[in-house]
């Protein structure tokens, strides 16, 4: 069997409204999961929802709903923000499906009889909002725990633990031993250290039913619910064991699905889990110490990104600055959104969001730069050839061959960022190119023809490269230019991008404009020119 690319996103919590960091993440993981397929490679992208737990309990009964109904329409919107965002999931997992909860059940069992578990009696000071026990640490200088924490309460009850003093050594070496397991390298430093200055407290997997029902039970003790992370985490395993992959299912001791088509082809483990920094570690100490525990294999690597504030604040929903992605797909399109939250935001620091940086890029790289490199190249095409095609000419060839290669390296290193400045230093070229040439000049000259024929070629083979170079960014963008060349097919593979595919007396389509310019927004009063008088 051979192995998919496997690429995984966080699954949201499904009470509240996705916003701009859960539309980031997401369309990171798409940008890479595209250009792994448009690499060649056979990919599985999955996303989804973290749909248990005591918030979504208290929300669904605040709002008179039993929790399923309460989910079940949160979901459906969910699902169609991912397909706002031009996602190509292969999968959407709800943590409430039947698949998943099977799954659950099997590896709490198998980790269970392994002796992996013990029940113990702990008292201490719990937060219901964040789901967790604090401790003295927690408390400020003032004796108070932060807002953040919501409401405080002292509890004392039993609970089953996951003992995880035993993993700490292995995982420590482990890491040591990948440099990449974990990305960027600052966020690998902090897991070590983490690891390397604390002994590991056990964890617990369990949560009372009296206290919150909405959860999965644990299949050795009724009286208990499956706590949300160790749930949530085996997201990424259950969807691949639910569809037979004998990688997952097989450590679990469960066999092919009843029904369904049979996996073509394995998933696990995951080559990448794509992570806010803020749940790192989840991914790089819990998650392979319970894989460990149950006999799978690790997963390659956790890609950990930063986190965007607005205008230099955290976003929140008292603070009324919350960016929503489906207000800004809706004005602006889908591509204009993915282009500068990549281009903006590298894999790993935060990002500031402003609607003036957002505007600046999209007139200045977007509607000005690709934008008026593509209309002007084919209407010029168009109203000095009719549309067809010159001979052959390389002069941008090198160039090309260029940001293609560098695409390429970049995509593969999870520098996103970097492959969209080479793409870009691409469309700078060419429009140089276009101002250094003239062809309007040299249109009014009839002993230029040949010349001309010449620069009309380069610019629209450059767009064409363009259009592939895109293609996991911006495909939508990506597919209309093919279309405005003439070329039916949306672009598929990276391998397109190599120069000289226009074929002389090929005929381009209709042009128009990829990103339409924008009122500029009501401008300050124009200062008069120094030396004229108003
Ligand atoms: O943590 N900028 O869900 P979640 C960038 N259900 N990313 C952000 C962000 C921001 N301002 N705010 C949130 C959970 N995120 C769990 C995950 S995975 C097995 C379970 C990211 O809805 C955050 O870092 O709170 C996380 O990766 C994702 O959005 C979901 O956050
Ligand atoms: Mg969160």
């Amino acid at each position: 069997m051979t192995k998919r690319f496997y690429i995984t996103t966080a699954i949201d919590y499904v009470n509240g409204q996705p916003h701009l960091g859960h539309a980031y993440e997401k369309v990171v993981t798409d940008v890479i999961a595209r250009g792994r397929r448009w690499m060649g490679e056979e990919v599985f992208f999955l996303t989804g929802l973290d749909e248990h737990g005591q918030k979504v309990q208290q929300a669904a009964l605040a709002e008179g709903k039993t929790p399923q109904a309460y989910c079940d329409e949160l979901a459906a919107s969910w699902k169609a923000f991912a397909a706002k965002l031009n996602l190509t999931n292969n999968d959407f997992v709800r943590t409430t499906e039947p698949r998943h909860k099977a799954v659950i059940q099997a590896i709490l069992s198998k980790l269970h009889a392994n002796g992996q578990f013990y029940k113990a009696e702990y008292k201490g000071f719990y937060s219901a909002k964040e789901e967790t026990f604090l401790t003295e640490k927690d408390r400020r200088p003032d004796g108070t725990f932060d807002p953040m924490w919501g409401e405080v309460t002292e509890l004392a009850e039993e609970n089953y633990y996951f003992r995880l003093s035993a993993h700490q050594q292995w995982l420590i070496d482990y890491i040591e031993a990948n440099p990449d397991f974990v990305y960027p390298s600052y966020r690998r430093n902090e897991v070590l250290g983490f690891l390397k200055n604390n002994r590991l407290e056990d964890l617990c997997i369990s949560r009372p039913a009296a206290r919150l029902s909405w959860g999965i039970p644990l299949p050795f003790d009724p009286g208990y619910v499956t706590y949300v992370w160790f749930d949530a985490l085996s997201n990424y395993i259950s969807v691949p064991a639910a569809l037979g992959d004998p990688a997952a299912a097989g450590p679990l001791g469960l066999g092919a699905p009843a029904s369904g088509q049979p996996l073509q082809s394995s998933l696990w483990p995951a080559d990448a889990h794509v992570i806010g920094k803020d749940i790192v570690k989840f991914h790089a100490v819990y998650w392979p110490i319970m894989l460990k525990a149950m006999g799978a294999a690790l997963p390659r690597q956790i890609l950990a990104h930063g986190w965007w504030q607005k205008d230099g604040a955290k976003m929140s929903k008292s603070l009324g600055n919350v960016v929503d992605p489906v207000a800004v797909i809706d004005e602006w399109g889908v591509d204009a959104f993915r282009y500068y939250v990549v281009r903006e935001l590298d894999l790993g620091p935060d990002g500031n969001w402003t609607d003036a940086g957002f505007q600046a890029r999209y007139s200045a790289e977007l509607a000005n730069g690709l934008g008026n490199l593509v209309n002007r190249s084919l209407s010029m095409l168009k109203r000095y050839r009719g549309g067809v095609t010159p001979p052959r000419s390389d002069e941008l060839a090198e160039a090309a061959a260029k940001a293609a290669a560098g695409v390429v390296e970049n995509l593969r290193g999870h520098r996103l960022q970097g492959a969209l400045e080479d793409i870009w230093a691409l469309v700078n070229r060419a429009n140089q190119y276009v101002d250094q040439t003239a062809p309007f000049k040299l249109a009014k000259d009839p002993a230029q023809a040949a010349r001309l024929g010449e620069v009309l070629y380069n610019l629209a083979e450059t767009c064409r490269v363009l259009a592939v170079l895109l293609t996991p960014f911006l495909p939508d963008s990506a597919a209309r230019i093919h279309r405005q060349l003439g070329l039916a097919a949306p672009p598929k593979h990276a391998g397109e991008a190599g120069w000289g595919v226009l074929a002389e007396g090929h005929v381009i389509g209709e042009v128009s404009p990829l990103f339409p310019r924008k009122d500029a927004p009501a401008a300050a009063p124009a200062q008069s020119q120094p030396g004229k008088r108003s």
